[in-house]
């Protein structure tokens, strides 16, 4: 009896140890894994940039010496809505839980301390001015308020939501080594650059909402478009792309086929073809979904080419016979006015140049020489 009472009150200690235990450790998420499954698409292995989309570069040293926690987290979670950077964060759609964020926040970090969040230090430039000189001396590689140059888009409303003027300012004046950024001191006088401040300062908008989180499980919408339409026929492009014109012609005249989004989830709840169905090209398992009987299967995305491309080869190694990329990206299709479904209030998209132009980044020295 004292045994078996002596037996029960010691499990009852140990649940009340246990239950006071710290939690069991939970693996930290690995930001190397993420960044490769995620990322390195289009910011390179080395976090170089420009792997895909004129993705720019996470680890020039100006770059890691002024983007503080909160800046990488927003861009990272949000994304940069009308550019081809998504947002990844749980809240706007996936696929990333915050500690996941962080672990990816370090990771670009490769190891180095957070900086100190800049004093914002608000620029009292002439904005009429500094439009002059940003049309001379920046417009060529940023773009203008609605078009992306070649260059990370500096009117991105999300962007200038967590970019302060002192970000910008230490960005102009010391440039972006190792990229086309060169550094402006010396090239314009410091009043110059306080103007050029407050003209892209005087380019910020309302941010847009941010896209809501699909219900769970998700409303289903049919795989095939036009199940009872003829089928499309379309000239592929070095055997892979379909435009644009011929996609919206087969859209237009009911044409049996799927259309597949492959950016995140976040841009397809944004904005997306009519139509289409969304498969990340992280989590291909909506592709069990589609017929493998010679309909065909058109994927996109806005690089124009990157994660298209992973369904597409995935697809064909599943041995579908008719599948293409849209040539020219989901971005040339909605700012040509073919059908899409947007969420309430997106804001238009900055459309890139047609063919952007290749840069190949210099190799950064190594800062442990
Ligand atoms: C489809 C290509 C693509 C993918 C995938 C992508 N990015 Fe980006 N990213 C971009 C582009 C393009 C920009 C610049 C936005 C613009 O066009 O103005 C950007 C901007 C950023 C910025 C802000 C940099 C700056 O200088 O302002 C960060 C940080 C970033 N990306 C991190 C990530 C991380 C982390 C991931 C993976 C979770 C990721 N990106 C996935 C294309 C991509
Ligand atoms: C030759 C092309 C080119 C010109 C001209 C140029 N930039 Fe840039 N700029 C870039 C590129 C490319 C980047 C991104 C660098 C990287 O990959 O980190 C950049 C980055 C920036 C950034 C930082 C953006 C961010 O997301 O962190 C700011 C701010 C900026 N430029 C402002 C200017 C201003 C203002 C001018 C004119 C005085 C200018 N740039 C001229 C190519 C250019």
């Amino acid at each position: 009896m004292m045994a078996v009472a002596r037996l029960l009150l010691s499990a009852a200690v140990a649940v009340v140890v246990l239950g006071a235990a710290p939690p069991r450790a939970v693996a930290a998420p690995d930001g190397r894994a993420l960044y490769a499954k995620y990322c390195q698409l289009c910011h390179g292995a080395a976090l170089e940039g420009y792997a895909a989309d004129n993705a720019p570069s996470l680890s020039s040293p100006t770059f890691r010496a002024s983007a503080s926690t909160p800046f990488l987290q927003i861009a990272i979670e949000r994304g940069r809505a009308g550019t081809a950077m998504a947002g990844f964060g749980k809240s706007v759609g996936g696929p990333l839980e915050p500690a996941e964020v962080d672990a990816l926040v370090d990771f670009v970090r490769g190891g180095r301390a957070a900086p100190p969040v800049l004093p914002p230090k608000a620029s009292k430039g002439d904005v009429a001015r500094g439009g002059r000189l940003y049309a001379t001396h920046c417009e060529s590689c940023h773009g203008t308020a609605t078009q992306r140059g070649n260059a990370v888009h500096l009117a991105n409303p999300m962007f200038l939501a967590s970019a302060s003027d002192a970000y910008l300012r230490v960005a102009v004046v010391e440039g972006r080594p190792g990229t086309p950024m060169e550094a402006w001191q010396g090239k314009l006088s410091t009043g110059e650059i306080e103007d050029v401040v407050a003209y892209v300062r005087s380019l910020a908008r309302p941010v847009p909402a941010a896209p809501v989180a699909p219900p769970t499980p998700a409303p289903t919408i049919p795989v095939v478009l036009n199940p009872q339409g003829a089928p499309p026929a379309f000239t592929l492009r070095l055997g892979r792309y379909a435009s644009v014109a011929e996609v919206a012609a087969a859209w237009a005249e009911k044409r049996r086929m799927v259309i597949i989004d492959a950016r995140p989830t976040s841009d397809y709840l944004r904005m997306h073809i009519t139509g289409a169905i969304s498969v990340p090209y992280f989590d291909m398992r909506g592709l069990d979904e589609v017929p493998n009987d010679g309909t065909w299967v058109i994927a996109y995305c806005v690089c124009p080419h990157e994660e298209s491309g992973r369904i597409l080869e995935e697809l064909r190694t599943r041995g579908y016979p008719n599948t293409a990329i849209l040539d020219e990206g989901f971005f040339v299709w909605a700012t040509q006015g073919h059908p899409v479904e947007a969420a309430d209030g997106q804001m238009p998209i900055a459309a890139p140049p047609a063919k952007p132009a290749a840069f190949t980044p210099a190799p950064l020295a190594s800062p442990r020489r």
